[in-house]
């Protein structure tokens, strides 16, 4: 077994508000320094399933943006286990710039191979899967984001005891796999929110097949789109580091939080709710956000 169940859960760290709402953060982003978050968990299955079952000449391919946090999780999983790796990534423009992109030269120096594709074929992933799949036969390939039903069993591990002491349980929302785990397996009384950071209208019908969907509210938290950085998320980012010592990135967790925030402030919670939201990781892409933001003469994230 590759990804082993850590000894000691993460913890779960309480946010003081000003409010009669109990908010917590429970520390996925410690789980692991290079698999971080709901990474490990939906890479959990995935990768053991399949190293257990292919001991011989094993391979990993998956696709991803230029910043990734599931390219760079897959490259460490391919580093620490010693196989090798292919990462398809969106944009034939970054083939002469990838060193210039900190996600990218992680991937690259955990020996990932990478093969940047046209915007075009990126949209055609599942034609550039059956092709990788028929070309590299006992390769795993594995979806973007790596939600599949997999990763929906690994993420029941994010929850345990402790979180069903909570009345909701709140998760950004990327490809879906991590939301359509928590809804699927928490307890029944417990609702859940998922914060979608991108604006893509087939998210649901996505999550429909992952989960029953039970208790599970979908919430706009784009903040201008996927990917876009507004100077009050870095605000929200930095003022929460210094109060409370935890950091966000400003693609999924940031936003969630400030979401999280806003709706506290418009009374969205019934006084004294127990709200826990997952930290699903990603910290490796704040680099990458503040090259662009120093390009930008913008404030950085600290
Ligand atoms: C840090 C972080 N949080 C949340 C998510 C959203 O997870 P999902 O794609 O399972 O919806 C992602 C994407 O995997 C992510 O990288």
């Amino acid at each position: 077994m590759l990804l082993k169940f850590p000894a000691e859960t993460v913890p779960i760290q309480e946010i003081p508000t000003d409010y009669n709402i109990k908010l917590f953060i429970k520390r996925e982003d410690l789980i692991h320094p290079q698999i971080s978050g709901n990474k490990y968990w939906k890479l959990f299955y995935n990768v053991n399933n399949y190293l257990e079952n292919h001991p011989e000449s094993p391979y990993l391919i998956t696709f991803g943006g230029a910043y990734s946090n599931h390219i760079a999780a897959v490259s460490a999983v391919g580093n620490l286990a010693g196989i090798p790796t292919l990462g398809l990534i969106r944009g034939e423009e970054l083939a002469n710039k990838w060193r210039d992109n900190p996600t990218l030269l992680f991937a690259k120096r955990n020996g990932m191979n990478l093969k940047f594709v046209s915007r075009e074929e990126y949209r055609h992933k599942e034609k550039l899967t059956e092709f990788l799949q028929n070309e590299f036969p006992h390769a795993l390939i594995i979806p973007e984001g790596g939600t599949n039903k997999e990763a929906v069993a690994g993420v029941k591990m994010m929850l345990n005891d402790q979180t069903k002491d909570f009345d909701y349980l709140c998760t950004a929302v990327g490809t879906g796999g991590t939301v359509s785990g928590i809804a699927e397996f928490c307890e029944e009384n417990q609702k859940v929110i998922g914060f979608k950071v991108v604006d893509d209208a087939s998210l649901e019908n996505k999550i429909l097949e992952l989960t029953s969907m039970r208790n599970l509210n979908l919430i706009d938290s784009c903040f201008g789109g996927y990917g876009k950085i507004k100077d009050e998320t870095i605000r929200f980012i930095n003022d929460f580091k210094e109060k409370y010592g935890i950091p966000l990135e400003p693609v999924y967790t940031g936003k969630m939080m400030q979401k999280v925030f806003e709706l506290i402030h418009e009374g969205y919670f019934p006084e004294n709710s127990r709200v826990l939201c997952f930290h699903t990781g990603g910290l490796q892409g704040i680099e990458g956000a503040n090259l662009l933001l120093e390009k930008q003469n913008r404030n950085l994230i600290i």
